[in-house]
């Protein structure tokens, strides 16, 4: 018999030949839903095109299966849960969180537990998210993101969980990229031709990059007068971790701090999950002052992105493939390309070397 690739390859194979900065790393783990989430009924979800349906027992023990029962093909995520099992609504197969069969309805001998068992994925529930390896060949070495300031009460937390129509690559550049705020987002953070010239260092590892951006003053839009009122200068930080984390972080003034990390899943090639955790703590105003003020806003400069994000794709397809040209103050873009197709590959391991650095300037 040919050797048959693995169900993944199958499932995510590539359809066109033309350039498009699309990457499918299975070696890694995404966000498959926020914990309040699953509850007594089954989740279905699509992580890098592969439909899976999330479950809890009544353990509280979550499972991720691929959304087929292995009986005759039809979504278990339209099954129901009961106590330990997720049960297939066609002929009742039950199966557990690790996908093993307990129990044949009609059927008088044993299940197989193996060889009738649903294709299970590792899980691990953490800091209110459910996580998902979307790779069957065996328990993974690594573990997932650990969202730094989640556990620190002096930070207020407001999180924002949306679906961007790009690739992740072209969502992720566009959460980390300067240049666009001043005129996609007018007015609302950055104003365009402000002028200030400041000097950008990037520090690449082989498994993350940051960009640190020096001496802005405190920009005049709108989000920056509620952050900090009292003007002050800005210190702040852009960076990528593999395989799919975006943060940028703002410290305003003497004492404002605010740290937004992005989750990203890729639901599909053009589909990418944003769970973003917005982290923050504010010198002068009260803090949920700002957040009933921060979510509207927060909410309008998303959608103008998710617009822009889903124009791009479409030319993007219109013209069969991509063709960037880039300057220096795409600062990020190439990079985030660089540690994708790194992982990709498999060859970016984490590591605490000394990073390569560059220095550049530019202007906001
Ligand atoms: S198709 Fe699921 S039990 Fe038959
Ligand atoms: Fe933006």
């Amino acid at each position: 018999m040919a050797n048959r690739p693995p169900l993944e390859a199958r499932l995510t194979a590539p359809t066109t030949k033309a350039k498009v900065s699309v990457t499918r790393c299975h070696d890694a783990w995404y966000v498959g839903c926020e914990s309040k989430e699953l509850k007594a009924k089954p989740l279905k979800v699509t992580i890098l095109g592969i439909p899976m349906v999330l479950f809890r027992a009544s353990t509280g023990t979550p499972g991720a299966l691929l959304d087929r029962c292995p009986h005759r093909n039809v979504p278990l995520s339209i099954g129901e849960v009961d106590g330990d099992v997720l049960r297939c609504s066609y002929h009742g197969w039950e199966f557990a969180t690790d996908g093993s069969c307990t129990h044949l309805p009609c059927f008088t001998g044993e299940p197989n537990t193996k060889g009738h068992a649903a294709t299970a994925y590792p899980v691990r529930e953490q800091q209110g998210f459910i996580w998902v390896y979307p790779n069957t060949e065996g328990e993974p070495d690594s573990q997932p993101f650990d969202v730094p300031l989640l556990d620190d009460a002096r930070y207020t937390h407001v999180y924002q969980i949306v679906e961007a129509p790009g690739t992740m690559h072209a969502t992720i550049e566009n959460a980390l990229d300067v240049p666009h705020t001043a005129f996609l987002h007018r007015g609302l953070f950055r104003s365009a031709g402000a002028g200030n010239k400041i000097d950008v260092v990037v520090r690449r590892w082989s498994d993350r990059v940051e960009a640190q951006y020096m001496g802005e003053p405190r920009p005049e839009g709108l989000v920056g007068r509620l952050l900090s009122p009292g003007g002050g200068e800005v210190e702040h930080y852009d960076r990528f971790y593999l395989p799919s984390v975006a943060q940028v972080e703002y410290k305003i003034g003497d004492d404002s701090h605010i740290l937004i990390t992005s989750l990203c899943t890729p639901v599909g090639d053009f589909e990418t999950k944003l769970s973003t955790i917005i982290s923050f703590r504010l010198a002068r105003l009260p803090e949920w002052v700002v957040g009933t003020l921060l979510k509207p806003i927060g909410k309008r400069i998303f959608k103008q992105d998710a617009e822009m994000l889903a124009q791009q794709t479409a030319l993007i397809e219109r013209f069969g493939g991509e063709q960037f040209v880039s300057t220096e103050v795409d600062v990020l873009g190439g990079e985030i390309w660089r540690l994708l197709k790194a992982a990709e590959r498999g060859d970016a391991a984490p590591n605490d070397e000394a990073p390569t650095i560059k220095h550049l300037k530019m202007e906001v």
